[in-house]
């Protein structure tokens, strides 16, 4: 069923386990995320960029996502949620197409103007009833497997508890991504996350803390992480990864296939094999 991310982070919150928020940009992979919450019991978070809005088009892939919640999904909590909005047009349409959790990021701005944008969306959303995220610190990676050149001084990119009161306060959000060592895509290298960091920042506001960039990290490390204070945990690359080489897999096994179900099927079940796995480090399984 279709949920507020309200009612689902609370209890994460009081027993202290990790929310999982994955990307979709299809019906394979919408339908392999709960599939996988159906089969773990446990609640989900489904989010879409931007970049999927633009290629499934917001409608379908709203109705996408509520159909699936509606119905083989019923007996799951189900959350759908915009990650990474940059875009105030989409951000309304996807508050008017019933979203009611959307991420504003204005992390490459100037610390006043992040503010400003992210207090801008805050307004509108609040009068919806949605729950919006901010994010402060900046975010490095992108797709693939990146090799990233970071600034010499983690201070320049992490985020700094001593600004997150503030922020929090002057733009009343609800949850809030944090930069503390984690990296978009599969990064080259140990993900390391800055547990004191984390500590730090869960000291200084008690709103959601949200993980972005969590594909590759060690699934020790992510459990430290949310014993010190994460609670949703965003997981894309590692979907991608696994229906892609999947993909490649069957299609150069099966030459005599031309049936576009049989070609997506193995790579629908390896993600949802994936997703079930990331909810049982979470935590969040059998948590209905
Ligand atoms: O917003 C989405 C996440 O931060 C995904 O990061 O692709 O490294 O899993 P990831
Ligand atoms: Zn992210």
């Amino acid at each position: 069923m279709l949920v507020h991310l309200k009612e689902i982070v609370r209890k994460a919150q009081a027993e202290g386990y990790g929310l999982g928020a994955f990307n979709t940009s299809n019906l394979e992979v919408t339908k392999a995320i709960i599939e996988a919450a159906l089969a773990k019991n446990s609640p989900i978070i489904i989010q879409v960029s931007e970049a999927t809005i633009n290629y499934v088009g917001l409608l379908p892939v709203t109705n996408l996502i509520k159909t699936f919640a509606q119905n083989s999904g019923a007996k799951i909590p189900v959350v759908i949620h915009l990650d990474h909005g940059k875009n105030f047009q989409i951000i309304k349409a996807c508050l008017k197409a019933g979203f009611r959790s959307v991420h504003i990021d204005a992390s490459d701005k100037p610390l006043a103007q992040n503010v400003a944008m992210t207090k801008k969306i805050v307004n509108y959303a609040h009068h919806f009833g949605a729950w919006v995220q901010g994010e402060l610190g900046s975010l490095y990676g992108k797709e693939g497997l990146a090799k990233i050149k970071l600034p010499k001084n983690p201070n320049d990119y992490l985020t700094d508890p001593k600004k997150v009161k503030v922020y929090v306060a002057k733009t009343k959000i609800d949850t809030l991504a944090v930069s503390v060592g984690t990296m978009h895509g599969f990064y080259v290298g140990k993900e390391k996350i800055d547990l004191n960091r984390v500590r730090a920042i869960a000291q200084e506001t008690k709103i959601p803390l949200v993980l972005h960039g969590s594909s590759g990290v060690n699934p020790a490390i992510l459990k430290k992480a949310i014993s010190a204070g994460i609670r949703i945990v965003n997981i894309d690359t590692a979907l991608r990864i696994t229906f892609t080489k999947t993909l490649r897999k069957t299609v150069s096994q099966v030459k005599e296939f031309y049936d576009p179900r049989k070609i997506l099927a193995p790579s629908m079940a390896a993600v949802q094999k994936t997703v079930e796995e990331q909810l049982a480090i979470l935590g969040s399984a059998h948590k209905i």
